[in-house]
């Protein structure tokens, strides 16, 4: 009989996750450094840290760095869909990591995960997406006197935190490790560029090339997306409301326009705006039949699915992931793993590689914030830059890039005013 601490679909997987972790840690040297100096060091030791994260092999490697630091680590999905059973099984049950999270959970699991993540009172979250914050501050207030700093991984995380701060009701300092240039840079743009085809394609098998892929939201994250699908061959248009970035996008020669009139051209569409109800009704009037429908923006809110199951006779499992939503005039939409995460859901998330640097920030924020929450007030708070520069160095070094430094004449030379026009 296999003891552990958890909720996880079948502990018999955890052979399986030792060695996927195993993999995706040859890829994560900047977290193997950490975690051999947490390991000497213990800069957590003892501290009680709640983590909301997707439970994937690469999460494995962050939360054995912080075990390894003296945290007492309880562990739940970010996500209903996006756990791989077979990592968390094996941080249950071979690393005695107590592990919440099933892959498919229902909406009813995945809160009682998160109590079950709360439940020995932390000092500390770790969120990907706010639950664990908006879970504290909305009904268990009591524990958030015990709680004393925390991070947060994502944009709309982030966004969530700055509202509640806005409120005035924010009860602790958080770092928002998503605005770490070695974060957003690589995990937004790259991670999530190449994980989402990568959902896309697993899940259909369709090929891009050729395709119209309608990507809304010129973020990191669209960028990203935008890049790798014009990398495939699709022909790309983005939809914006942010000026800015809508211009951007003309110049990184996309087409732009509004997304009504994308709906009627598009055979893929990708929200990643972290809005809700961006592809809504006025959109599935307009789509050509067959079109396919994905998200990887944080919740399953980017495409008003309520609307369209109202709007629908019929809807049937085509494959895994795959469903079709026959509409009253008899076109058929294609919606991908639920809404949700298609990157997480239908596919395994970004590569170790970007999550190496995401977690890096993870880790010496956690440490940052076990030496230094004393002096710091409630509130949203960036990465300390020499953390960032770190991160950037030591990746480079694992990578073995390696470039110049300034001569003294270039230092000189960029602090003085002195020197103009000659
Ligand atoms: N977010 C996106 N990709 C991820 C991954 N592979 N692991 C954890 N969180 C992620």
């Amino acid at each position: 009989m296999t003891t552990f601490e958890g909720d996880i679909r079948d502990p018999g997987l955890a052979r399986d996750g030792v060695a996927r972790i195993a993999w995706a840690a040859r890829e994560m040297p900047v977290m193997r450094s950490i975690r051999e100096r947490f390991a000497k060091e213990r800069p957590l030791a003892g501290i009680r840290v709640a983590a909301c994260l997707h439970v994937t092999s690469e999460t494995a490697n962050l939360m054995l760095a912080l075990r390894d630091g003296g945290a007492d680590i309880r562990l739940c999905a970010s996500n209903p869909l996006s756990t791989q059973d077979e990592v968390a099984a094996a941080l249950a049950v071979e690393y005695g990591i107590p592990t919440y999270a099933i892959k498919g959970e229902s909406n009813e699991t995945y809160h009682s995960h998160i109590d079950a993540a709360i439940s020995h009172g932390p000092q500390m979250t770790m969120d990907d997406g706010a639950d664990v914050v908006a879970l504290l501050h909305r009904s268990r207030r009591d524990l958030l006197a015990g709680v004393v700093g925390g991070t947060e991984e994502t944009t709309t995380g982030v966004i969530r935190l700055k509202a509640l701060h806005a409120q005035g009701q924010l009860a602790y300092p958080i770092v928002a490790v998503n605005e770490a240039n070695t974060k957003h840079f690589f995990d937004n743009r790259y991670g999530t560029g190449q994980s989402t085809l990568d959902g896309i394609i697993r899940a259909t098998n369709i090929l891009i090339a050729g395709k119209h892929l309608v990507v809304c939201g010129y973020g990191w994250c669209g960028k990203g997306v935008a890049m790798r699908a014009r990398g495939l061959g699709a022909q790309v248009i983005v939809t914006e409301v942010d000026p800015l970035r809508a211009l951007e996008a003309v110049m990184d020669g996309f087409r732009v326009m509004p997304i009504v009139e994308a709906a009627a051209t598009g055979d893929i569409f990708v929200t990643v705006t972290g809005d809700v109800n961006v592809i809504d009704r006025p959109s599935f009037a307009v789509m050509k039949s067959g079109a396919v429908l994905a998200n990887s923006g944080h919740f399953d809110a980017e495409i008003n699915l309520k609307a369209l199951a109202e709007l629908s006779e019929a809807k049937r499992t085509l494959r895994t992931y795959v469903e079709e939503y026959t509409l009253g005039d008899g076109r058929a939409i294609v919606v991908l793993a639920e809404g949700r995460l298609v990157n997480l859901g239908a596919a395994e998330g970004h590569p170790a590689s970007v999550m190496d640097m995401s977690f890096a920030n993870q880790a010496l924020c956690a440490e940052y914030i076990a030496t230094h929450h004393a002096s710091l007030a409630p509130g949203v708070y960036d990465v300390p830059r020499d953390i960032d520069d770190d991160i950037a160095r030591l990746k480079l070094a694992a990578m073995g890039v390696h470039i110049d430094t300034l001569t003294a004449e270039q230092e000189r030379y960029l602090n003085s005013w002195e020197l103009g026009t000659a």
